[in-house]
């Protein structure tokens, strides 16, 4: 049987797809390769977000030009966002490179291969259930692409117009995931606040999923702060399954760089959102994205968008340096923020982050949370790791099974996870 490698990078999005490209590459006789042999195929699944994103992508197509060396029959395929946004540049830079494809379409992949080789394929198979690899979690896009153009954002080019998936569909595959085992479900989209099909909002929808099962998590994300709304919270409030985490991009607390960011709000408009979700949820986990350098920002927007996060206390913050992404408004507008002050006001965040999550993480010593068991713990391999409602990872000492569901006693925390106790 022919082989092939996977290797994807980027948001869960990507890792969505690359399940679904799995999936369409079983389907069409493709078996995954040994660690060391060379495969037949070798597909790069790219995310083109950040400049280090597509600096990583580039460096590790260049490694697989050794592949083609050795095996000259070997081909190398490159997907994603990033060649949507820049397929000539890729094929100029990485001749070994014999096709690029998108981030739809990916059961025209093994079409692709075979035009490579010269060969004729039949039909594709489409709707193939993805090869889920994260078990007992798995995430459903429930829409694509994304309208809203933030100016410093590729999404809206690399992925195109907004669309809903119907909610019939989305219900389906859940209830499919339910039935094999799955716990730990999310619905994806890059604004799912927009979704809609018919008469079904955001809203509706997390309820009508809510109400397929019974003790598993259900999460959802990510959230724009001008679409989210008291619906969700109501939603959230009424689940049974609902995990109680809400993940909602900040970016900025400057109200002048959220609007040159074509956000759509402001920065009180967002606490206002945040206490609203707070007094419904008490014990909402909030996290967050934050990005620094946005061209203008000047010391006193950022000293705005450290005292907000000091204000609202995020459980965590995914905090990054603002790079020009070819093809958006900001690029235009030059990279005018210094190299040295971006990295500065990066480790500001970072630090001021690291000990309120430390407090909060703190705070929980005593409780006790329900989690699936997802694997041995990174750094030491006698403990378990297990996944919270609130999104966190709790390491514990104890013999379950993957997927197993675990109510464990929080004994201690850091910045970055907790510990435990089996309850
Ligand atoms: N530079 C840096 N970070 C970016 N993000 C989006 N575009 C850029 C960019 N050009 C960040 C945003 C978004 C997260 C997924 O990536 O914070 O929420
Ligand atoms: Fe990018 Fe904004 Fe769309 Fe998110 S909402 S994917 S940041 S354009």
């Amino acid at each position: 049987m022919p082989t092939y490698e996977l290797i994807v990078y980027g948001c869960q999005m990507n890792a969505y797809d690359g399940e679904t490209l799995a999936a369409v590459m079983e389907a069409a006789g493709f078996t995954p390769s040994a660690a060391g042999d060379v495969p037949d195929v070798t597909l790069v699944y790219t995310c083109a977000v950040r400049k280090s994103a597509t600096d990583r992508a580039r460096g590790r197509i260049n490694s697989l030009a050794r592949r083609k060396q050795e095996r000259p029959d070997a081909l190398i395929g490159v997907g994603g966002c990033w060649p949507v946004v820049a397929a000539d540049e890729i094929k100029a830079a990485s001749p070994h490179v014999d096709f690029t494809f998108g981030t739809t379409s990916l059961e025209q992949v093994p079409a692709l291969i075979a035009a490579a080789r010269g060969e004729e394929t039949g039909a594709p198979a489409a709707g193939l259930p993805p090869k889920r690899q994260a078990w007992p979690r798995a995430s459903i896009a429930i829409m694509t692409g994304c309208d809203n153009f933030c100016s410093y954002c590729v999404v809206p080019y690399a992925r195109g117009r907004e669309q809903s998936r119907p909610a019939d569909e989305v219900v389906r595959e859940v209830e499919d995931l339910l039935a094999r085992g799955f716990r730990d479900i999310t619905l994806l989209g890059q604004n799912v606040n927009s979704y809609r099909d018919g008469g079904v909002d955001f809203a509706r929808l997390l309820a009508r999923v809510d109400r397929l099962g019974e003790g598993f998590f259900l999460r959802f994300t990510t959230n724009h702060p001008r679409d989210f709304g008291v619906d969700v919270v109501a939603a959230m409030a009424t689940g049974r399954n609902i995990a109680r985490h809400l993940h909602l991009p900040l970016q900025s607390g400057s109200d002048r760089i959220l609007a040159a960011m074509n956000r759509g709000y402001g920065a009180a408009e967002y606490a206002g959102k945040v206490a609203a979700a707070r007094a419904a949820l008490p014990d909402l986990c909030l996290t967050t994205d934050i990005l620094v350098g946005f061209p203008g920002e000047t010391e006193e927007d950022f000293a705005a968008t450290l005292a907000l996060a000091e204000d609202l206390r995020f459980d965590s913050a995914y905090t990054f340096i603002y790079s020009p992404r070819p093809g958006t408004a900001a690029a235009a507008w030059g990279d005018v923020v210094p190299r040295a002050e971006k990295v500065r006001r990066l480790q500001t965040l970072i630090a001021a982050q690291r000990d309120i999550s430390l407090a909060i993480n703190e705070a929980l010593v005593g409780r006790t949370v329900d989690a699936y068991v997802e694997g041995h713990s990174t750094r030491n391999a006698r403990e378990l790791a297990a996944r919270t409602g609130a999104n966190k990872i709790i390491n514990f000492a104890g013999d379950y099974e993957v997927g197993a569901r675990v109510r464990v006693c929080v004994t201690g925390g850091s910045s970055w996870n907790l510990r435990g106790a089996p309850a």
